[in-house]
Order: C-alpha cells, then structure tokens, then sequence
C-alpha cells in the first residue's frame, strides 16, 4: 500500500469491489437532484428529512462585510461542486457502472445509505450559503457543469478525501476572514460546518485503511486556493456567474511523483505563460498549523511554456503528515501564513497526502 496521493495521481486502496463490466455510465451532463440550486419547499423538506435534519431556522445576521460575501460566495461555489460529485457517486453506485460494484450487498446498501446522508447535507449547506447571499442582496452562485477525474470507487473516496481536506483547510480561512469582517454569527455556523466535514473526512479515510483522526492540527489554506482547485472539476465556460467571485485563479500544479512518508525530490510541472521562470522560483509546502516551508525549485525542462521542475519535499525535518498543500511562489518568504503564500504564488495548489 502506498501512502500518498494526489488530485492528479489517485492511487486506491481498498479492494472492496469487483471489476466485472455492466452499465454504462450516467449522463455527466445531468442537472443538480432534488430542485438545487433552488428546491421548492416540498423538495426542501426531503432533503431536511435525507439529511437527518433541517437548515438553522433563525435569520441571517443584518449585516455582512465585504469579505463574508466572499466567503459565502466561495462556499456555495465548492458546496454545489460537492452536491455534483456525491450524487454521481450515488448514481454511479447505483446502477453498478463498472468500477463502482460491490462484493458485498450489505456494504453496498450501507455505503449508498450514508453517502446520501452526506449529499442531503451538502445540499442544505449549498442552499444555506446561497439564501444569505440572496438575504445580503447579491447574487446567489449558479452551478457549473462538472467532470471528475475518478473511474472507480477506491479513486473515488480518495478524491473525496483530498478535497475534503482542502475544504477543511479553506474554511479556517473563511472563518478567520468572518471575524476580521466580524460577521460574528457566520463565524460559529461555519465553524458547525467544519465539524461537519471532519466527520466525512474520518469515514473517507477508515474507507482507506487510514486512522480516522489526520493530524492534530488540520492543515489551513486559503479561499483563493480553493477557488483555483474547485475549477479544475468544472467544465470550462459553464460556470454561470463564476467571474462575480473575486478570488484569484493560478496556473495549474500537477504533483508528477506524490511522495511517500521520506524527504525526497518531488517533480511537478505547471504552466508559465509569463516566462516567471526567468527568475528563481520556489516550491512552498503549507502544513498543518505551521509556517510555511520553503524549498527552491530547479527547473528541469522547458516547452513552451509548460515547465517541468523538481523540489524537496522535507518529510522528516518537518513531521509532513496528512494533508500539504504545495505552491509554486515567486518569493521565498518567510511566509507568516498561508494567506501571503497565495499572495505570492504563481502555480498551485498542489494536492498531497502523506498517511
Ligand atoms: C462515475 O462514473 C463515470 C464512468 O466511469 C466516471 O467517468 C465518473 O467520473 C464517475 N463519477 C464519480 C463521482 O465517481
Ligand atoms: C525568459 O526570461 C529570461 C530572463 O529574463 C530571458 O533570458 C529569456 O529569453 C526569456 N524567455 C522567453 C521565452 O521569453
């Protein structure tokens, strides 16, 4: 078994499947379920009883900052991307579209059981994200067409569980940015929602063989990491509204050899349209609660402006469990916090997980 895995290269773990051929696959292009992104009030009702409970049934605070519209605009953003992914997983699971077959009837009807209750729960998280939006006067955020780069379950759940942690890092961000703006209330319904996501993520990863808890301190990121990861799960141009999100797009990461639990050389490639690459550039890893690291990166090829280039990944000095996020910054710091490493970066998030 391997201890890694990365957006780009899912590896699976569990052999809870067989992988004898039968349905096609759904349609990908199908909408949201259950009336998202605007149910009615019956369909609501389904969701609230799926869900195993119902939105918060007190108002909106009156008042927003600027920086909380953001927040909400980039939760709702991820929340219908997850709406989109688990109930493809269901459909997938569903009708036993090859890769997505049980050996065992009782773990099938338990595993589609539960994942329900997790897309009913990301359901009401979507809607509750657009209704403040609606309730503020703006805009609420419209889904996309979405594409997942998973043909099976194991690869699947691996997905699911890296970008769970990327959310987990992304709303200690939104939270942070929440009492900045002193959006007092949303600062404690999301910290509910975190919660809610580390719950998942301990199921994700027991479905890995992995311990159920990651780290002590979960790994942090930033919105606009999130933002830029989310995309690469949309179709280009179907995203509605998404140029009314002022969050920062980067170039596209790809981690080519995801590292095991040792220091080692990593090889990444990203594209460089603005010839960045004429200067030093370096690799900076963002880990749990720490600061963040900074390796320099060598470039090792050049073809137009697609850039292969390799860093240290520092394992052992830096106890680089869980989840990492690496970015290709155009400073080497010292970065204080995940926040000036997106101020700084160039190509990025990549996606690693270490145990
Ligand atoms: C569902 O199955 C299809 C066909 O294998 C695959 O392309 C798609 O990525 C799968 N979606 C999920 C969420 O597993
Ligand atoms: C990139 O920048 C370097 C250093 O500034 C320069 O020498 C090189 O010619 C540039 N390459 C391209 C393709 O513009």
């Amino acid at each position: 078994m391997r201890f890694f895995l990365s957006a780009i290269a899912l590896l699976s773990a569990v052999p809870l499947l067989i992988a004898a051929p039968t349905a096609k696959a759904p349609d990908a292009t199908q909408g949201l379920p259950d009336g998202l992104p605007s149910p009615s009030p019956s369909e609501l009702k389904i969701i609230e009883q799926n869900a195993h409970g119902t939105l918060p049934n007190g108002p909106p605070p009156p008042v927003i900052s600027n920086m909380g519209i953001i927040n909400l605009k980039l939760i709702a953003f991820n929340e219908l991307f997850e709406v989109a992914f688990f109930n493809e997983l269901i459909s997938n699971i569903t009708e036993n579209v090859d890769g997505y077959r049980f050996t065992d009837e009782d773990v099938r009807t338990k595993t589609l059981s539960w994942l329900k209750v997790i897309l009913a729960q990301e359901e009401l998280h979507a809607i509750r994200a657009n209704d403040a939006l609606s309730h503020f006067g703006v805009k609420p955020v419209e889904p996309c067409q979405y594409k997942f780069p998973v043909q099976d379950f194991d690869t699947a759940i691996a997905l699911a569980s890296t970008f769970t942690d990327l959310v987990l890092g992304t709303l200690q961000d939104a939270v942070e940015r929440f009492a900045l703006g002193r959006d007092v209330d949303l600062a404690r319904e999301i910290s509910s929602i975190i919660g809610q996501e580390g719950e998942q993520q301990g199921w994700f990863r027991v479905l890995q063989d992995k311990a159920p808890s990651e780290l002590p301190f979960l790994t942090t990121s930033d919105l606009n990491f999130a933002f830029t990861a989310i995309q690469a799960f949309t179709v280009p141009g179907t995203c509605p509204n998404i140029f009314e999100i002022p969050l920062r797009t980067f170039e596209t990461l790809n981690v080519i050899t995801p590292p095991g639990p040792r220091s080692e050389k990593l090889t990444f490639s990203f594209m460089d349209t603005g010839n960045e690459t004429g200067h030093q550039l370096w690799m900076t890893y963002i880990n749990q609660q720490n600061l963040p690291i900074v390796e320099p990166l060598q470039v090792v090829s050049r073809d137009g402006g697609q850039v292969r280039a390799e860093a240290l990944f520092p394992y052992e000095e830096n106890e680089m469990n869980g989840f990492t996020i690496a970015a290709v910054t155009k400073s080497d710091g010292p970065f204080g916090d995940a926040s000036t490493v997106a101020k700084w970066t160039l190509a990025g998030p990549g996606l690693i997980i270490v145990n």
